[in-house]
């Protein structure tokens, strides 16, 4: 199952925990748009050939949908009968950290359940990626050169705002790779008048353009653009990358990546295990109980954030 936001590799995933269930005998079942799916039963049996021709493709096959109704003690006990009335003692959940936790809901009513992160937010703990943050960085990184672009020949100062609701990664290491002036993320709290220093401390130095990266969980990029408006004789132009950054093909880590983990989704279901979340840290396979990885918070590598700063100076 997927659920939550779609991520590029999500595919992939699929395709390793259908054919490595499949490689060990096993009998595989998709279940479609998430939560949502599993408490109306849209359930269906899947083989080789289900998984043919994906492992390139963006999305996800099995659709995904948010629900609400999983939510309560009834709509958990719907999905988990719907579970049971077809012989069901296994499920890998593929999403977000509000997946994580319907997932951990599933444990509870019995469920043999196992988490791969799947978003492109990376803001899941025990893993040091999640799936479909490579894929989505490396679309931004192509926006923002194409927007360094037009702010280099008409002297402008852009404002991006990139997707991350509660976690700035995106932000950060896609301002490291496109070399971008000033980062806001949420886990740092960003005080204007410094940001406004900063534009005139490059305008001193003949500096003609600059490239703002915002987090949406810090707030909206258009709201800040008109406060740097009024705050220096500046015309800031702003861009919201938007629903672009989740789609496309994913990129080869990112497949890499989704078929290792989903693939040992399956290999710990097989030794008996449940409730456990898996990740890859120091490219070593690791797994955590979902209860733990949801307690962590989710914290940034200040130390990027800081060479960001000494970078841009
Ligand atoms: P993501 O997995 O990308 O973080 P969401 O936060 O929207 O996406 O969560 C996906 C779905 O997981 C929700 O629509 C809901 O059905 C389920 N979910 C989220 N939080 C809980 C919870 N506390 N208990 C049960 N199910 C939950
Ligand atoms: O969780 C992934 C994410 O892309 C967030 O960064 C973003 O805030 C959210 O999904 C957007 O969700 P929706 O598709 O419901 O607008």
């Amino acid at each position: 199952m997927t659920s939550g936001g779609d991520s590029p590799g999500m595919n992939a995933a699929i395709r390793a925990v259908v054919r490595k269930a499949l490689f060990h005998d096993l009998d595989v079942f998709g279940v479609y748009r998430g939560y949502l799916g599993l408490m109306e039963g849209d359930i269906q049996p899947f083989h080789l050939g289900s998984v043919g021709d994906i492992i390139h493709r963006g999305g996800t096959i099995l659709h995904s949908a948010r629900s609400e109704e999983f939510k309560t003690s009834e709509g958990q006990k719907r999905a988990v009968k719907q579970l049971q009335d077809r012989g069901i003692d296994g499920l890998v959940v593929i999403g977000g950290d509000g997946s994580y936790r319907g997932a951990d809901k599933l444990v509870e009513h019995g469920i043999a359940t196992i988490g791969v992160p799947g978003t492109i937010d990376n803001d899941i703990a025990g893993t040091d990626y999640t799936i479909g943050f490579d894929t989505a960085l490396n679309t931004i990184i192509q926006a923002i050169d194409k927007i360094r672009d037009t702010a280099t020949s008409h002297e402008r100062t852009f404002l991006i705002e990139v997707m991350g609701r509660h976690a700035g990664d995106l932000a950060l290491w896609s301002s490291l790779a496109a070399g971008a002036e000033t980062i806001l993320i949420p886990e740092i709290p960003y005080d204007i008048d410094e940001v406004v220093k900063r534009l005139e401390r490059g305008t001193k130095r003949e500096k003609k353009h600059s490239i703002i990266v915002v987090a949406e969980g810090v707030g909206s990029a258009i709201e800040i653009g008109e406060e740097l408006k009024i705050k220096t004789n500046l015309e800031p132009r702003v861009t919201v990358l938007g629903h672009l950054q989740r789609g496309g093909q994913p990129s080869g880590f990112d497949r890499v990546l989704a078929s290792r983990l989903g693939a040992y989704a399956v290999e710990l279901l097989l030794v008996g295990k449940k409730g456990l979340a898996v990740g890859l840290e120091y490219n070593r396979l690791v797994h955590y109980p979902i209860a733990e990885v949801l307690q962590q918070e989710h914290t940034i590598d200040e130390s990027m954030y800081e060479l960001s700063h000494h970078l841009s100076i």
